[in-house]
């Protein structure tokens, strides 16, 4: 089990550096800060920085429940990695004052271990099944019985003696997280009363988070630091999190104990974050394309090869990224670097025929 009561879900095969982390500016959670994660997640709605849609919609899904004094309809978070859909699960629970079950897609191995949550769920409960985009297709297909009908068949006995008796479930609300909402089958995602989308949160959101963590663990930041370490957070909660604490780490350690603008650059310069969030393999990445492919494009495994990195890591951990920013271009020819790229490293972008990187013209 984990520290805040979660089993361990993670089921990444992303490399760990000593510290635990996948890299400082990766999204995806790293084991060994589940602690401090946990320690920073914000425990009610009202606390919840930013979203402010899905905020405002769950509030209304689960304000309208007590008041019928019903179990709110199933609701599916859907978005990239550390942008709070745990966070959103448990303060759903909390809302309601409902117990709180947690499993996850790669944990739930046969259907027969979803029948056994499913039959000693509490009435009221609240069950989590985050990555459920992993579940096994005959587990997923006695969940979609089990949301809609309340009920789940056991199985009972082998071959052809077996039957199967069906269980009548207490209501119950299912809280399904994934990063994947285009993997969910359309009957599984039609089950689902409410589905909110989390995306990226804006910088001022972010300072808010920092602010707020900043808070919880008793350290002073002052303003302008909190703007760049928002401002090389991508984005994402988890990581504008994890900076903070390196930050403090080095303010504590080398600098006068003040999280000033000083420190917030220099523990971030020491450990390689720029100032628009990449780090150095995303820049080893943006180098080789610029340097030595003058521009691309060239096929995603040989920039793999290129810069050392097996072409999943490539793909999943650094590209989407430096797309998002504008700095890669994926092509049906291969990688290709926008001019933002070139900028970024400093160097000059060739010119094209019309005033553009010269592999922009060949599209
Ligand atoms: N809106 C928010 N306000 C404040 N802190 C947040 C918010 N969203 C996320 N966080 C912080 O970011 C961390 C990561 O959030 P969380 O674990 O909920 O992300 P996730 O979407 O479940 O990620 P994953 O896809 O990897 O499971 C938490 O420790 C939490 O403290
Ligand atoms: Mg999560």
């Amino acid at each position: 089990m984990r520290p805040d009561g979660i089993e361990d879900l993670d089921g990444s095969a992303a490399e760990h550096d000593e510290d635990g982390s996948p890299s400082l500016t990766s999204a995806e959670q790293a084991p060994p800060e589940r602690p401090a994660e946990a320690a920073l997640r914000p425990r009610g709605l009202a606390e919840f920085v930013g979203q402010q849609v899905v905020r405002d919609q769950l509030s209304l899904v689960l304000d309208a429940a007590t008041a019928r004094g019903r179990s709110p309809e199933h609701v599916l978070l859907s978005g990239p990695p550390g942008l709070g859909k745990t966070t959103l699960a448990m303060i759903i629970a909390a809302e309601l004052g409902a117990p709180l079950r947690i499993t996850s897609g790669p944990a739930i191995q046969h259907a027969g271990d979803l029948a056994a949550i499913l039959s000693s769920l509490d009435e009221g409960e609240v069950l989590f099944i985050d990555e459920i985009h992993r579940l096994a297709r005959p587990a997923e297909e006695m969940l979609y019985i089990a949301m809609e009908d309340f009920r789940v068949d056991v199985v009972v006995g082998k071959g052809v003696g077996a039957t199967s008796i069906p269980l009548d479930l207490p209501p119950f609300t299912a809280v399904g997280a994934t990063t994947r909402a285009g993997l969910l089958p359309a009957p599984l995602r039609d089950r689902f009363g409410f589905i909110g989308h989390l995306d990226f949160y804006a910088p001022e959101e972010l300072r808010e988070v920092v602010r707020r963590s900043a808070a919880r663990l008793e350290i002073e930041v002052d303003e302008e630091a909190a703007v760049e370490i928002s401002t090389r957070s991508r984005g994402t909660p988890r990581i504008a999190n994890r900076l903070l604490r390196r930050v403090r780490d080095w303010a504590l350690v080398r600098g006068s104990g003040k999280l000033d603008l000083a420190a917030a650059r220099e523990a971030l310069r020491v450990y390689e974050v720029d100032a628009r969030g990449l780090d150095r393999l995303d820049r080893a990445v943006l180098a080789a394309l610029c340097g030595r492919f003058a521009g691309g494009p060239v096929g995603l495994s040989t920039l793999a090869v290129a810069v050392g990195e097996e072409i999943e890591t490539v793909e999943t951990m650094i590209e989407p990224y430096l797309v998002r920013e504008g700095f890669l271009l994926r092509t049906p020819r291969g990688r290709a670097a926008a001019p933002a790229a070139w900028t970024h490293l400093g160097l000059e972008a060739p010119e094209g025929p019309e005033g553009t990187a010269p592999m922009l013209g060949r599209f």
